[in-house]
């Protein structure tokens, strides 16, 4: 599997927890709760998942790779960086609002359901230029070679960020919130 292709595959399971995100927050919406345990798996998968490992392969690896092929680090490059930046914002504030919806301040339920509609709405976007623009521009760039090489790349970061089972667990977490809340 090319490098590329790894991230695309991250992409379609983060796209399913985007989903499940939307439900939740109808959810909490409507009945005015939420579900401690299934909030918290979707928090570190936010957290852990898709900003250490997914967003490290393509800030340490992919990206420089493209500078270092030719695509210049003012276009497509600096605004997905910016990107990560504002996701970050957005999930640091949904858990913060969390933290103190937890704590017995219902009305932090608006806070968290307004930046989690701002960071579901930016991942979309963000996982469509990317499929469709940058990592396009990467198949172009890249040599099979390099892409072996970010492949690799991508599997140490995945060992030594979150350890060889836990992407598995991740999976497994994908799985089971979508079949309660997307089924
Ligand atoms: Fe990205
Ligand atoms: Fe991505």
């Amino acid at each position: 599997m090319k490098a590329t292709g790894q991230l695309r595959d991250e992409h379609g399971g983060i796209k399913v927890m985007l989903d499940v995100m939307e439900k939740v927050c109808d959810t909490l919406k409507t009945t005015g709760g939420i579900d401690r345990e299934h909030f918290d798996g979707i928090l570190e998968f936010l957290k852990v998942f898709v900003d250490k490992c997914h967003h490290g392969k393509e800030e340490e690896l992919l990206f420089p790779a493209l500078v270092a092929a030719g695509i210049p680090e003012k276009g497509p490059i600096a605004v997905m960086l910016y990107e990560h930046e504002v996701g970050r914002a957005h999930v640091a504030a949904i858990s913060q609002a969390y933290d103190e919806f937890t704590a017995g301040d219902r009305s932090s339920s608006r806070q968290i359901m307004q930046e989690a509609h701002g960071y579901i709405s930016l991942l979309r976007s963000h996982i469509d230029k990317e499929n469709t623009i940058l990592f396009v521009m990467a198949d172009s760039h890249l040599s099979e070679q390099k892409q072996d090489e970010l492949f690799e790349g991508f599997e140490k970061i995945e060992e030594d960020r979150i350890g060889l089972g836990k992407h598995e667990e991740f999976h497994g977490l994908i799985h089971n919130l979508s079949r309660i809340y997307l089924d």
